[in-house]
């Protein structure tokens, strides 16, 4: 299992560069299924869950082709399984994004149920009461879940209960090629969910709404094929923006959108941090010292859950006290002790850890549990006293493309080693 080896305290410069976003080039690649013509997406990251979820894409009965400039261009014709596969489904929640897409396209689908997940139960009972709404009948046996609609899916209205990006994303799908009009409340606004609606209207889907609480999706026939460019990743936008604050470094965040990364940008001006917004980019500024705010994790447009351990690991480099809440997933602390290994003080309360700073942090071996937790100590390392080694980089693998040669090429000290 491939390891980081970084020594820390090395000042970084120049820009560092981001990616296509893994977490709407996802739905943007199970949307390929709803129509028989090509579907052709520019600027997807080559990380590992897209490589999964193009595997579970050509088991569907996809033709799939990456192509040299990064675009991949898929071609559903036919769908031959209405399936994802427990093999495939354990290795990526994400892959439930079929379900709607299959249900809608071929009638039914056949789903492995998402196993336990390190930062949380992550049920998808949302997706599954929705579907229902919209007609289909669902039921779970030997560990998958059925959804049928011999005779296609019927609009209606869908309250989420609860905000779900995934479960947003789901039904938008499904409700594209459902018979009338489908009404989601209390949906989820992120920026990944406005992209995908962007998209499928692209494919001729009828839809409205997106970014708000309220989506309305007038169903369709049939979709077509269509050409999109992927959003840029907020969350290693978000991450990239927080290794220049910690490491106290002019360097540059280009190619990505600065009003996805507001809630970070507000909490990163209260520490005193020096950021300079552009049109396509995020600029830092070194400062003298760095103050704790308080942060709680919320959906879009609040404060990204995916930026939490992130943040965490820039708070235990600032002055005083910091509370922070993790709001939305149950167990999202796996990066503490690890932190705490390098010398960071922060106490765990329930749902909230309590960062008493600045540490000295100094290098250490330790271990990733889960992607973004392992970006956390990536950053710790790059500002602690020496070297530490990650183990289970495979982590920080599955969303985050090639990370250390970005870095590396601003001047930190980092090195895969196989
Ligand atoms: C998406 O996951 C992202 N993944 C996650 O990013 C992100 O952390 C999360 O949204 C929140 O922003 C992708 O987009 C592929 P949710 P998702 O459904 O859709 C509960 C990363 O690091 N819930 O919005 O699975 C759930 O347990 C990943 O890139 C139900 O109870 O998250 C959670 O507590 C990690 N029942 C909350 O809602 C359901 O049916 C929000 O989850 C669905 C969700």
């Amino acid at each position: 299992m491939d390891k980081f080896r970084i020594r820390g305290g090395m000042p970084l410069s120049g820009e560092l560069p981001v990616s296509g976003s893994k977490n709407a080039a996802l739905p943007a690649l199970a949307a390929s299924l709803l129509t028989a013509e090509p579907v052709i997406l520019r600027r997807v990251p080559q990380v590992r869950d897209i490589a999964t979820m193009l595997k579970l894409l050509e088991y569907n009965g996809a033709e799939v082709e990456r192509r040299a400039d990064g675009s991949v261009r898929i071609e559903a014709r036919r769908i031959v399984n209405p399936e994802a596969p427990y093999d495939i489904v354990k290795t990526m929640r994400a892959s439930s994004l079929v379900l709607g897409p299959l249900a809608a396209r071929a009638g039914r689908a056949r789903v492995s149920v998402p196993g336990g997940c390190s930062i949380g139960a992550r049920p998808i009972n949302l997706h599954i009461n929705g579907l229902e709404h919209l007609g289909a009948v669902v039921h779970q046996e030997h560990g998958y879940i059925e959804a049928v609609a011999e005779r296609g899916l019927r609009g209606n209205t869908v309250h989420f209960e609860r905000i779900t990006v995934t479960g947003t994303e789901d039904l938008m799908m499904a409700a594209a090629l459902a018979e009338g009009l489908t009404v989601l409340e209390n949906a989820a606004r992120e920026p990944e969910v406005v992209d995908l609606a962007v998209l499928l209207r692209k494919m001729g889907a009828r839809i409205g709404g997106e970014g708000t609480s309220r989506i309305e999706i007038e169903g369709v026939k049939q979709l077509h094929g269509a050409e999109h460019e992927i959003i840029p990743d907020r969350i290693e936008a978000g991450t990239l923006l927080i290794a220049g604050v910690m490491t106290n470094s002019p360097v540059t965040v280009t190619g990505c959108v600065p009003e996805h990364l507001q809630a970070l940008l507000v909490k990163l001006r209260q520490a005193g941090a020096r950021v300079e917004e552009s049109a396509t980019a995020v600029r830092t500024e070194p400062v003298a010292r760095l103050r704790s705010v308080d942060m709680t994790t919320e959906e879009h447009p609040g404060f990204a859950t995916d930026l939490q351990a992130q943040f965490m690991a820039l708070m235990t480099t600032a002055a005083g006290i910091s509370f922070i809440t993790e709001n939305i997933f149950e167990n999202r602390f796996m990066h503490v002790p690890e932190l705490a290994r390098m010398g960071a003080n922060i106490r765990i309360e329930g749902r909230q850890a309590i960062v008493a700073g600045p540490s000295e942090l100094t290098g250490a071996p330790v271990m990733c549990s889960d992607l973004r937790a392992s970006a956390s100590l990536v950053l710790a390392a790059l500002v602690a006293r020496g070297e530490s080694v990650l183990d289970r980089v495979y982590h920080m693998d599955r969303g985050y493309e090639r990370i250390e040669e970005k870095l590396r090429a601003a001047g930190a000290s980092i090195e895969r080693i196989e």
